[in-house]
């Protein structure tokens, strides 16, 4: 569920800047509701626990946090915090036991899931029991833990910095692997006193993984095993609604910049209201929603369930930093797994070395599975197996057997459980 509405802003921003439209004062201009909807941050999102306490006033937006998300089902979860060592205050959710297992008190196996770009802890939950894989593990027993990135909805706080300022970010998934995944983890291994843990990432999250044990490669030691759906490292193709824009996207990083826009796509009471309204079953723009997401992650229109729209489109996107779209562009424009290119002197600034990082994906020692879709557009099959060519110890490659499978059904499949759930307990269980 990634990078999908990466693209749609480039190709909106792409069509503002060859307009050249004055739009940030030109309150008559049509792509006004656009653009708020896709960069700005405004007041009147509550998070609520109990959905009971949703007052239906005008302009006030509620949506359930990560505990009222899971304690809706008689499950029960935790918020724990931590700051990384370059001061971003992060949550990390829990789901401490499951009504199916009698005695949560047993010391158990942890996994811990990392969301990928525009997620949050949420999108591992959305869903529900018996379909999300965060609940199908809890009911196996494990102890589930879910990271959150620094920037997305849960994460918009630093010891010293506001996210209005431009320093705030300044990052990209290098940070989110080398700073925010390495302090999660050993947050939640201290917590729970155990010496190692399952690791599941999607998408990015797969990503800040490579970069983690490429950098710091002590982390290997505590990782047994690695679930990567939709494992994103190198770029050997992007998909055609990328290709066409690619041009343009050094342009739209300047418009961004000099319009000190940042961050994209918050989770904000305007997105929701969007989503809740143009993507409901009986609205006449459902079908525009649908398209858009298939244009970015790949048609599949039997196991998305637009019913849930609503729902999904509560918690999702979360936000990013321009900076780490731009990553991944340079990334796919060099065709290099490296960090983010600051030229020579912001790179030394940064590295102390003149070039950006090279991330060996040959210090990725743990053992890993890979799992894929055939109609990926954001994680191609021709990305993953090259990344699987770096890769020393993958125990297991495999594509998720049904043709149409794309990015986010990763995450909203309706019948992910067979198609790929089961498949990832039984080795999870099996490690
Ligand atoms: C709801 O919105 C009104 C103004 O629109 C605001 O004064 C009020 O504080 C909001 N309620 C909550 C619980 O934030
Ligand atoms: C949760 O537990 C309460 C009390 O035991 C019960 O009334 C309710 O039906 C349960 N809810 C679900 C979704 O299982
Ligand atoms: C480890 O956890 C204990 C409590 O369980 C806490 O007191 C201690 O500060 C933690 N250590 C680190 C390095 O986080
Ligand atoms: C689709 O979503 C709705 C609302 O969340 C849910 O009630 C329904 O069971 C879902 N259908 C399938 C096939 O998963
Ligand atoms: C990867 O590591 C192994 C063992 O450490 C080494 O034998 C091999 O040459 C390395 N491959 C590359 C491409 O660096």
């Amino acid at each position: 569920m990634d990078m999908k509405f990466i693209f749609i802003i480039l190709m909106l921003s792409k069509a503002l800047v060859d307009a050249k439209l004055n739009f940030w004062r030109d309150f008559a201009s049509p792509w006004k509701p656009i653009i708020n909807y896709l960069f700005l941050n405004d007041p009147g999102l509550i998070r609520v626990r109990k959905s009971i306490e949703v007052k239906t006033e005008i302009n006030n937006v509620t949506t359930l946090d990560f505990i009222g998300l899971v304690e809706r089902y008689n499950y029960s979860a935790e918020e724990h915090y931590v700051t990384t060592e370059d001061g971003y205050n992060l949550v990390i959710h829990r789901i401490s036991g499951s009504p199916l297992i009698i005695n949560n008190q047993r010391k158990k196996k942890v996994v811990f899931f990392q969301h990928g770009l525009f997620c949050s802890s949420d999108s591992w939950v959305t869903i529900g029991p018996n379909k999300d894989l965060a609940f199908l593990l809890a009911d196996q027993g494990y102890d589930i833990w879910l990271g959150n990135i620094r920037g997305n909805s849960y994460c918009r706080s630093h010891v010293k910095l506001s996210p209005r300022d431009k320093k705030f970010w300044q990052f990209s998934f290098h940070e989110l692997g080398t700073k925010d995944l390495s302090a999660m983890i050993d947050y939640v291994l201290n917590y729970t006193k155990q010496k190692t843990l399952h690791y599941v990432g999607h998408s990015m999250g797969t990503t800040a993984l490579f970069i983690l044990l490429s950098v710091k490669p002590e982390y290997n030691a505590k990782i047994k095993l690695g679930i990567l759906l939709a494992p994103v490292a190198m770029w050997k193709e992007v998909s055609y609604a990328v290709h066409h824009i690619r041009n343009k996207i050094p342009k739209i990083k300047e418009f961004l910049d000099s319009n000190k826009i940042y961050e994209v796509l918050p989770l904000s009471s305007k997105s929701i209201t969007m989503g809740r309204s143009l993507c409901a079953n009986k609205a006449i723009t459902q079908a525009f929603c649908a398209s858009l997401m298939f244009l970015i992650f790949g048609s599949d229109p039997v196991l998305l369930n637009t019913t849930a729209f609503p729902e999904i489109l509560s918690y999702f996107p979360a936000g990013a930093s321009v900076q780490t779209l731009y990553h991944f562009y340079q990334n796919f424009v060099t065709h290099k797994f490296q960090s983010y290119d600051y030229k020579y002197v912001g790179n030394y600034k940064q590295y102390k070395q003149v070039t950006p990082i090279m991330y060996d994906l040959n210090k990725t020692v743990v053992p890993l599975c890979l799992f894929y879709g055939n109609n990926d557009l954001l994680a191609p099959k021709a990305n993953v197996f090259e990344t699987y060519r770096h890769l020393p110890n993958v125990i297991l490659l495999k594509e998720v057997p049904y043709k149409f499978f794309n990015h986010m059904d990763f995450l909203w499949a309706t019948n992910a459980k067979a198609l790929l759930y089961n498949n990832v307990i039984q080795v999870i269980n099996k490690y």
